[in-house]
C-alpha cells in the first residue's frame, strides 16, 4: 500500500513544465542536463545525440531511447528534484511540431522558454510562446549557448520585452560577453558563481561562490561591465516580480549554457521555487476540483504506436486531484463507462515503468484506451467534466484520396478513427463526404502519420495532394452559402459540425471582412499573434 495519503501535500511538491524553443536552440540538450542533475541519467549525459540525421517519425525521445538502451517513451519525464518531484512534459520539436506540442502546454503548469544567445526570439519561439499567453501560463527564460559568440545581453533583455509583450526580470547575469562564458551574477543573493568546464559537459559544473571583491580581482573587466548592465537594470526596476510571473506578465531570464552545464543548476532551482505547484482545476461550471477529492484526470495526448508489432494505444493523462492507484476502476466521463486502470505506466523515466500512484501534477499513460480520446475526463467517485483542450487552427491543408477504391470502407473508417484521435483534423465537403475529404493539421508530421496509419494500420494507402489553402475560418450557414459562391474560397466541415472556410491567404480574408462586413469570419484560437 502507498505510504502517502495526503493528495494535496504531495501535489504541493510536484512541478509540471513544459520546454518550449525553436529548432536547435537547445531543448533537447537543456532536457537531458535536467536529467543529470536530477540525478535521472547515471551522473553522465554527454553524447546524448538524440536524433539522427534526418526526419523521422519517432520523437528526439525514441532515438535517445534506443542509444542509451533505456526506456524513454516520449511523453513525461518525472524525477525527484531537492524535495520536489519535478515533471517535465516533452513537447514535440519543429521537426514534428504538431498539434501535439499545444496540447502539451494544457497539461503544464509553466514553460520554459530557452532562447539562443545568437538569434533571440524565433518564429516558433513566437509561436509557442503565444500558446503559454492563451493560456497564461507562466514563463521562464533562459538565454542559452553563452559559451559561444552571441548578442549583447541586454539587447536579447530588449528583444523579449518588445517581441513578446512580457517584461523580462533577469535573475542571473552573465559575466563574460556570449562566448567567454565565465559565470554568473544572482541578482537577488547580489552573489557571483563561476564555473569550470568540464569534458564535453558530461558531469555537472563545477560551481565556486566568490563575493563580490574576490570576483572584481578574478574577472576584472568582465566583471566591472557585468556590474554596469546591472546598474542599467536596476534603474528600470528588472527585479524578480514573483506575482507578475504567476501572472504571465513578467518572465524571469537566467543565462546558461546546456552545453557546459554554465547555469543548469540555477535555472533547475529557479523552476522548483518559483513554478507553481498544481492548483485545484477548473471544472466546465467554473467550480474547482479541490486537490484533495477523489481521483480526476484529463486526455491530453493520445499516441499510437507506430511499429506494427506493438499496436497499442498510450492516452496521457494530467492527474488533477485525488490520488491515483494502478488497477483502481475510474469513469471515464464521455461514456460514463467504467475504465480499468490494471495498464498504466509512468512513460517517461529510466525505464518504462508501471506506475503504482500519482498525484496532482504527474502523467499516466494509460495504455489501450481505446475509446478515451484527447480532451476526455476520467474520475473516480465523484463525477467532474474538465473543458475541452482547445484545437489549434490548422494551417496546412491536404486532400486525401485512396489509391485503391476497394478499399474505401477501410479508408473511412480510417480517418474517422484519425480525426477522432486528433492526429489530423478532418474536414469534409457536404456534397463529397468522405470521398475527398481535407485534411487538416499545423505541422507537416501529422500528415505523416496519418498517411502511414492510414496505410499501415487500416490496410487503406492513400494520396495526398496539397492545396493552396492556408487559412481557416469558422462561419456560419448564412455566411458559408454565400462564401460557397465566390472563388477562392473552399466551405468545409467538421465532424462536430463546425463550419469552416478556407482560404489562401491572410490579405484575402482581410480584403473580404472589408468588402462584406456581414460575413461571420471568425479566428480560430492560436491563428497568428493577437493584436
Ligand atoms: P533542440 O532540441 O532545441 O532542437 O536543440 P538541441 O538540444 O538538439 O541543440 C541543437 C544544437 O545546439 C546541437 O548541436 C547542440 O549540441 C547545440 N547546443 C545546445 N546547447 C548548446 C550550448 O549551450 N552551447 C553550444 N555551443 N551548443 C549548444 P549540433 O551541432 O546539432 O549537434 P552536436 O554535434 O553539437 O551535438
Amino acid at each position: 500500500m502507498p505510504e502517502h495519503d495526503d493528495p494535496a501535500a504531495e501535489a504541493a511538491r510536484r512541478r509540471t513544465f513544459a520546454i518550449i524553443s525553436h529548432p536547435d536552440a537547445g531543448k533537447t540538450t537543456l532536457t537531458e542536463k535536467f536529467l543529470l542533475y536530477g540525478g535521472a541519467l547515471a551522473n553522465q549525459a554527454g553524447a546524448v545525440k538524440a536524433r539522427g540525421g534526418g526526419r523521422a517519425a519517432t520523437s528526439d525521445w525514441m532515438e535517445l531511447e534506443q542509444k542509451r538502451g533505456i526506456s524513454i517513451t516520449s511523453a513525461v519525464m518525472q524525477f525527484p528534484y531537492r524535495d520536489c518531484v519535478v515533471n517535465l512534459l516533452d513537447t514535440p520539436g519543429h521537426r514534428d511540431f504538431s498539434e501535439d506540442t499545444y496540447r502539451v502546454l494544457a497539461a503544464a503548469d509553466a514553460a520554459v522558454m530557452v532562447l539562443d544567445a545568437a538569434k533571440g526570439i524565433e518564429p516558433q519561439t513566437l509561436k509557442l510562446f503565444d500558446v503559454c499567453r492563451q493560456r497564461e501560463l507562466p514563463l521562464l527564460s533562459f538565454i542559452n549557448k553563452w559559451d559561444r559568440p552571441g548578442r549583447d545581453p541586454l539587447e536579447l533583455i530588449d528583444e523579449i520585452e518588445d517581441q513578446l509583450g512580457i517584461r523580462p526580470t533577469p535573475l542571473t547575469w552573465p559575466v563574460g560577453i556570449a562566448g567567454d562564458f565565465r559565470g554568473v551574477i544572482d541578482r537577488r543573493a547580489g552573489t557571483y558563481t563561476r564555473f569550470t568546464r568540464t569534458s564535453h559537459g558530461s558531469t555537472m559544473a563545477p560551481e565556486e561562490d566568490l563575493d563580490p571583491e574576490a570576483a572584481a580581482a578574478a574577472e576584472g573587466e568582465a566583471w566591472e561591465t557585468a556590474v554596469e548592465e546591472q546598474g542599467l537594470l536596476d534603474a528600470v526596476g528588472a527585479d524578480l516580480d514573483p506575482k507578475a510571473f504567476l501572472a504571465a506578465e513578467a518572465t524571469p531570464v537566467l543565462f546558461g549554457s546546456a552545453l557546459t552545464n554554465f547555469g543548469v543548476r540555477k535555472l533547475l532551482d529557479s523552476v522548483v521555487d518559483l513554478v507553481p505547484s498544481p492548483a485545484p482545476r477548473l471544472d466546465v461550471h467554473g467550480d474547482r476540483r479541490p486537490l484533495d477529492a477523489p481521483f480526476s484526470g484529463f486526455v491530453f495526448k493520445v499516441q499510437a504506436n507506430m511499429d506494427p508489432n506493438h499496436r497499442d494505444r498510450i492516452a496521457f493523462v494530467r492527474t488533477c486531484s485525488g490520488r491515483f492507484e494502478r488497477g483502481m476502476v475510474v469513469t471515464h466521463g464521455r461514456t460514463g463507462k467504467p475504465f480499468s486502470t490494471k495498464y498504466a505506466h509512468q512513460v517517461f523515466g529510466q525505464e518504462r515503468e508501471t506506475v503504482e500512484e500519482a498525484y496532482a501534477g504527474d502523467v499516466i499513460g494509460l495504455v489501450n484506451a481505446t475509446e478515451v480520446r484527447v480532451g476526455d475526463t476520467l474520475w473516480l467517485d465523484t463525477p467532474v467534466e474538465f473543458p475541452a483542450i482547445p484545437s489549434f487552427a490548422p494551417e496546412l491543408f491536404a486532400i486525401a484520396r485512396v489509391r485503391d477504391t476497394g478499399k474505401f470502407k477501410q479508408f473511412r473508417k480510417g480517418i474517422a478513427q484519425l480525426d477522432e484521435e486528433g492526429v489530423v483534423q478532418v474536414l469534409r465537403d457536404r456534397d463529397l463526404g468522405d470521398q475527398a475529404p481535407v485534411l487538416a493539421a499545423v505541422g507537416q508530421m501529422q500528415f505523416e502519420v496519418a498517411t502511414w496509419r492510414l496505410e499501415q494500420e487500416f490496410g487503406a494507402p492513400v494520396e495526398l495532394s496539397g492545396t493552396s489553402y492556408t487559412v481557416a475560418r469558422r462561419t456560419d450557414e448564412a455566411s458559408a452559402d454565400q462564401l460557397r459562391t465566390m472563388t477562392g474560397v473552399r466551405v468545409l466541415e467538421r465532424a462536430d459540425g463546425t463550419v469552416l472556410a478556407l482560404f489562401e491567404s491572410q490579405y484575402w480574408v482581410a480584403r473580404l471582412e472589408q468588402e462584406h462586413p456581414e460575413l461571420v469570419l471568425d479566428r480560430l484560437v492560436a491563428e497568428g499573434r493577437p493584436g
